[in-house]
Order: structure tokens, then C-alpha cells, then sequence
């Protein structure tokens, strides 16, 4: 038996919940006996109004699938509601974490995220939260959100969940055809081969030849594929205390993926 405590676990979603969200709530209720998910598209997060329009939203089916995998409570406020007013986000500055990579893409994304996810925590309360290594960027943020603001909360981050194909589960793949979903293989197969090479040292030569495979790949388009540090997302040195992955981001079919692993197996 694991280590169990009588507290709140707190999941947050923005709904068109699949297996990967089903795992956070179940590695929440396994360490919890009340868990609550919040489910919420919200607007300060994306920096494209046509990915907030088009990004499905299922509550009923959400709300009996969370339930399912263990919820006991499910907290869907409207944003108005949630931020008490006009849904807005402070800039949030935390060098390379929030404005490299995913930040660096997505100008604001971050500071939506650190927003809402500020006003979850105070409107839930939970003793620890649980967010999927599947937004890895996001899991470093939300680290130093809670050190920061929250120091008596503890951050729980679960493994990604592909499926059987190897595809990273994610609401986004349901905007796929079947066609672009086999399309969308390329990119965990890119970061296997680079993780692969990483056992013979060869990791540059490996991040080359996968770029340059996924940039002549017609079916994707690529925007970015690095090794870096987890802990800062800052290029990886090959230093002893980095925690290095292999990171990817590209659209297929229109809509944008993004994919992880670490770099040592
Ligand atoms: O990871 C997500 O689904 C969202 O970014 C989160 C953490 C629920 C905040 O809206």
C-alpha cells in the first residue's frame, strides 16, 4: 500500500477528458480520499482565438468519465465567474521557463496558465495537485508557481499516456483525421530515435537528422525539436544535475502537437 493521506487532490482539466487525464485522477485517489477536478477551456491561455474556439468542450461526457476514474467533485466555473470579471492574466517573467520554447511560441500562454491555475488553487484548496508530464513546460512552471506562492502544496506530476501507436494522448488528437493521427507518429517516433542515439553518445548528429526528417515530412510542420533541461528549458549542457529531455512541437493537419521523453530511457 502507498502512502495515503486524508486530503484533497485536485486535478485540473480543460475537459475533452481522455485516458491520460483518467490517469492523473486515478494517481490522485490513489494517494487522497476526496479528489476534486476542475474543468475549465479558459481564455487567458491561448494566444489563438481560433484554437479557444475550436477546442472541444464535452462537459456531460467529462463530468461522467472523471467520475469514473475516481472524482469525487468536479468544479466547472464559467471563466467569468472564476476570475470575477473580465478573464484577465498578470505577466508572469521566470526567464527561459515562461518565455522559451512553449512561451516563446504562445506569447501570454504562461501567464494564463500561472492565472487561472492561481485562482483554482484558492477556490480548491487541495493539499497537492496533479499535472501530466505530456505539458512539460507547464509541470516547471507550476513547480515554481507553488514554491513560490504556495509552499505547502505539493505538485505531483504523472507520467505522459500514449497510445498503443505511441501518439501522446492529448484533447488536441481528436481534431485529427485518421490520415493526419498517422501522420502524427513522426514525432514520437523522432524523439525515440533521438533517445535511442542517446545510449552511443551520438544525441547532436540524432537531433539533426530528425529535424531535417520531420522539416521534409509534408504531413508536419515542424516548429521545434531540442534536448534540454527540464528544470530551467534552457539547451542542455550535458551537465550532471540536469534533468535532460527531448522536446518537440509541430502542427499536422493545422492543429499543434506537442510531444515528449527523457533523454536517458
Ligand atoms: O494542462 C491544462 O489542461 C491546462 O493548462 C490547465 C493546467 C488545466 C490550466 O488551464
Amino acid at each position: 500500500m502507498g502512502w495515503h493521506e486524508k486530503a484533497t487532490g485536485f486535478v485540473p482539466t480543460m475537459g475533452a477528458l481522455h485516458e491520460g487525464h483518467a490517469s492523473l485522477i486515478r494517481l490522485a485517489k490513489s494517494q487522497s480520499e476526496l479528489v476534486v477536478a476542475s474543468i475549465l477551456v479558459n481564455p487567458t491561455q491561448f494566444n489563438d482565438t481560433r484554437d479557444f474556439e475550436t477546442y472541444p468542450r464535452t462537459l456531460e461526457g467529462d463530468v461522467a468519465k472523471a467520475q469514473a476514474a475516481g472524482a469525487d467533485a468536479v468544479f466547472a466555473p464559467s471563466a467569468d465567474a472564476l476570475y470575477g470579471g473580465k478573464p484577465e492574466a498578470a505577466p508572469v517573467h521566470w526567464g527561459p521557463l515562461t518565455h522559451a520554447y512553449e512561451g516563446a511560441r504562445r506569447p501570454g500562454h504562461f501567464d494564463g496558465v500561472v492565472a487561472v491555475v492561481e485562482l483554482l488553487f484558492r477556490a480548491v484548496k487541495p493539499s497537492f495537485a496533479v499535472f501530466g508530464e505530456k505539458d512539460l513546460q507547464q509541470v516547471g512552471v507550476i513547480e515554481k508557481l507553488a514554491t513560490e506562492r504556495h509552499p505547502g502544496l505539493r505538485i505531483v506530476v504523472a507520467p505522459l499516456v500514449r497510445e498503443p501507436s505511441g501518439l501522446a494522448m492529448s484533447s488536441r488528437n481528436a481534431r485529427l483525421s485518421a490520415q493526419g493521427t498517422n501522420s502524427a507518429l513522426a514525432l514520437h517516433q523522432a524523439l525515440w530515435a533521438v533517445q535511442h542515439a542517446a545510449k552511443d553518445g551520438e544525441v547532436s548528429k540524432a537531433v539533426q537528422a530528425q529535424r531535417e526528417a520531420l522539416t521534409t515530412n509534408l504531413a508536419v510542420t515542424l516548429e521545434y525539436l531540442d534536448v534540454l533541461d527540464a528544470r530551467t528549458f534552457t539547451p542542455w549542457n550535458g551537465g550532471q544535475e540536469a534533468r535532460p529531455y527531448v522536446v518537440v512541437a509541430a502542427e499536422v493537419e493545422g492543429v499543434r502537437l506537442i510531444d515528449n521523453m527523457p533523454l536517458m530511457a
